[in-house]
């Protein structure tokens, strides 16, 4: 019963589309199990490019059964919309499945994110102000609206109606806004409640089926591991849980459903959004970086802040997730184009030395990068396929990652398209339980 997780080792944006799509290749299911459209997944076919948001990669597959788990919340505007262009363009929705316990991304978790975000001014979280936050919220004090509300019209209007009455209060007295109205958001609900409900159904038993019957499941992490609720940089995180453990909780899966658990990191590292960030080169390297790699925001277009590898957060991220691979993304671009390039290995501050992840959010936020420097290899790698394809140099960066971070790097992404992969180690090494 291989179960594969796939999860974001910074602060998101490492290539989770790309190598979601390698890896779902001949699979069975894709789950996504945290989250909402606050993610932009990329995927390039040719001349083909998909930005999903909602909808798991394994969508583009025509046989492999998409699901959206109960961890996830979801917009049903969005997923409409996003279904839709897909049927556009020939892709067929009709293997995605939806559970009945996602929570419901309403109107007013929008215009609450929106408003709280201009309230913080200069304190702001640069959310992507899709309303995920204010949704988790309600979930957590439990006057969220779930998606299989929508299939019982009385239960909606009531929860909607408790709900809406705590919020139009908020709306009006505190950010002196217009209520919203009970009856326009039921109307558009249940406009969306009649293209859902076909799909809407108890996804756990789903997966516990397929992995009993030994087949593969991958698990789609949105987000990465900084950005985690409990153990990235707070405030400045998601509201979710996009690590490993994640999985467990948003899919409805115990830990060793997890075979494989693979850690995406891009060669270099990008955030959107505010937030402490060591590694960061805010000046004219970071500009060029960001031409370089086209770094701009998937779902929000914003420009991603660049910097340096950070391998303090690569070993936090290595042992928070478990990980028992790493898949390198985004060699072939910007760092081909430097001299020298840098990995962040410690962090100093008030002269004390850092190796790993800080244990107070102000070292983090005061931070002095260390770096070791090493060669480049200037030259286009695009077309590497092989390990013996790469230049030494670029060898050496990979293996100097991977001595830092402790974990095999298989898998080196050149380019953003499935082939456009070095497969580095063709055996996979066993999970943790089984390596002592
Ligand atoms: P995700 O959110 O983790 O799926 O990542 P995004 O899709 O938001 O951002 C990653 C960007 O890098 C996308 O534009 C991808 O097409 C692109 N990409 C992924 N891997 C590679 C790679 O190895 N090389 C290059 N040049 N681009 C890549
Ligand atoms: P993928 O799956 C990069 C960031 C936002 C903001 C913080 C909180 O494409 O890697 P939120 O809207 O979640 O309340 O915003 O989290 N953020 C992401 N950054 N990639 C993402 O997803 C992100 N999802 C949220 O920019 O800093
Ligand atoms: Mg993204």
């Amino acid at each position: 019963m291989p179960g594969i997780a796939l999860v974001g080792t910074q602060w998101g944006d490492e290539g989770k589309g790309k190598v979601t799509h390698l890896m779902a290749d001949g699979m069975d299911m894709v789950v996504r199990y945290s989250g909402g459209n606050n993610a932009g997944h990329t995927v390039i076919v040719g001349n083909d490019t998909f930005k999903l948001h909602l909808l798991p990669v394994g969508i583009l597959y025509p046989n492999i059964t998409s699901v959206i788990g109960p961890g996830v919340v979801v917009d049903p505007a969005v997923l409409l919309d996003e279904m839709d262009a897909l049927e556009e363009r020939g892709i067929s929705t009709e293997r995605l499945l939806i559970s009945g316990n996602a929570h419901l991304i309403m109107p007013y978790h929008r215009e609450l994110d929106r408003l709280s975000e201009r309230r913080l001014g200069k304190y702001k979280l640069g959310t992507t102000k899709r309303g995920i936050g204010p949704a988790y919220a309600d979930k957590a004090t439990r006057i969220g609206i779930r998606v299989q509300d929508v299939v019982d019209q009385k239960i909606f209007v009531q929860k909607i109606e408790t709900a809406l009455h705590e919020k139009n209060q908020i709306l009006t007295k505190i950010y002196g806004r217009l209520p919203m109205k009970l009856n326009q958001i039921v109307e558009e609900y249940l406009g969306y409640a009649d293209r859902i409900e076909k799909r809407i159904v108890d996804t756990t038993p789903v997966i516990h089926a397929a992995l009993d019957a030994g087949k593969s499941v991958l698990f789609e992490g949105a987000q990465g591991t900084m950005l985690d609720v409990d153990h990235g940089t707070y405030p400045f995180v998601t509201s979710s849980n996009p690590i490993a453990g994640g999985v467990c909780a948003g899919a409805g899966v115990g830990p060793r459903a997890l075979d494989r658990i693979i850690g995406v990191a891009k060669a270099f590292v990008t955030r959107v959004g505010e937030g402490p960030f060591p590694s960061e080169e805010a000046g004219e390297v970071g500009e060029r970086m960001r031409r370089l790699g086209n770094e701009y925001g998937a779902t929000t277009n914003r420009p991603r802040r660049c910097g340096w590898f950070d391998a303090v957060i690569g070993r936090y991220a290595a042992s928070l997730n478990s990980l028992t691979e790493m898949f390198l993304t985004k060699l072939d671009t910007v760092l081909s184009d430097f001299e020298t390039v840098k990995i962040c290995v410690a962090y100093e501050f008030e002269g004390d030395r850092f190796e790993d992840f800080p244990p107070h959010q102000t070292i983090f936020h005061k931070a002095t990068p260390v770096y070791e420097e090493l060669p480049g290899w200037r030259t286009d790698i695009g077309g590497a396929r092989k390990w013996s394809d790469l230049p030494k140099e670029a060898q050496r960066y990979v293996e100097r990652i991977e001595e830092l971070v402790s974990v095999p790097i298989t898998q080196i992404s050149v380019g953003p398209e499935a082939t456009e992969t070095v497969t580095r180690l063709t055996s996979t090494p066993p999970p943790r339980a089984q390596q002592a």
